[in-house]
């Protein structure tokens, strides 16, 4: 399925959710966060608590399409570790980039950009990061460290506590279809249940991301709440995803749990064929 004239997501939604200067972030299209790291990365230099790019990184336009594009997988990682469904965060400007190849392994992008959460309309923080593509045949996720120069504000608990609260004693499971519907609005009360899909969505991007690709969840195809004996919420949700770069429309399925004190764990994914 194509975006021009596909039968997917029509292009006015795709209009509404993305970003009209490429520089990624849907309005709905948030997150939060302080430091992270998917796996320690080998050779960081650091300086006063910034890392430093090592001499043998080029510098890269800030404002193009490749620093972006990492800046972007560095988000959407940053957003599944820190998000909720009231605390969703928005990539602003690369202010640096550098792209350093790594030999026998593959390219290093050493960034630093702007990130704010969007739901309290928190300010835009410098976050300094590195994401290591691997070359190879096998396909494995990005390396992911960063560094938030400032902590974001202390996230306001009491709204997803409430929301916990009202779909835990749901008499009837939640079901719904096309958040957002074709024209692009969202129903306030599910907001919430769009955001966590974009927090886990995070997950997958990050899992499959490559210097190929720049995937953002863009609409619920369907979601329906699992009950369960324990404390968790669970959802399956079929949700589509825009790649940016190819243009491609991609369905995925996704088990997600969630516990306002635990976070977000996207249990089970999987890539479904158009
Ligand atoms: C968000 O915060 C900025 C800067 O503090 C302010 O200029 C803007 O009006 C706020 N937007 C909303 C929707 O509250
Ligand atoms: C982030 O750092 C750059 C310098 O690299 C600076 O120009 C910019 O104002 C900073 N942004 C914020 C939001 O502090
Ligand atoms: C997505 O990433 C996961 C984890 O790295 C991997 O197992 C899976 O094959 C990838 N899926 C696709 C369709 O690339």
């Amino acid at each position: 399925m194509r975006l021009l004239g596909g039968s997917g997501a029509p292009a006015r939604l795709l209009q509404l959710l993305l970003p009209a200067s490429l520089v990624l972030a849907d309005p709905e299209w948030p997150l939060r966060a302080a430091t992270g790291s998917a796996q320690a990365l080998p050779g960081k230099v650091s300086l006063g608590g910034q890392q430093r790019s090592p001499a043998s990184a080029m510098e890269i336009p800030p404002s193009h399409y490749p620093a972006n594009r990492a800046a972007g997988a560095v988000l959407h990682y940053l957003t599944y570790q820190r998000g909720s469904p009231h605390r969703l965060f928005e990539m602003g400007r690369v202010n640096q980039a550098s792209l350093e190849d790594i030999p026998g392994t593959g390219h290093k992008y050493h960034l630093k950009f702007e990130v704010k959460e969007i739901i309290q309309n928190g300010s835009f923080l410098n976050c300094t990061a590195e994401i290591l593509y691997h070359h190879g045949d096998t396909p494995i996720a990005p390396e992911i460290h960063y560094t938030m120069e400032e902590e974001f504000e202390t996230h306001l608990k009491e709204a997803d506590n409430i929301f916990y609260n009202r779909i835990q004693h749901l008499s009837e499971p939640l079901e719904t279809k096309k958040i957002p519907d074709n024209d692009g609005n969202v129903p306030a009360e599910m907001k919430p249940i769009f955001n966590l899909a974009k927090v886990a969505s995070g997950y997958i991007v990050w899992q499959n991301s490559t210097e190929n690709t720049w995937y953002n969840m863009i609409q619920i195809q369907n979601v329906k709440q699992v009950k369960r004996n324990d404390d968790y919420l669970e959802f399956s949700y079929e949700v589509s995803f825009h790649d940016i770069a190819s243009q491609e429309i991609i369905p995925w399925h996704m088990q997600v749990l969630w516990h306002p004190q635990h976070g977000v764990k996207v249990a089970q994914n999987s890539r479904q064929s158009k």
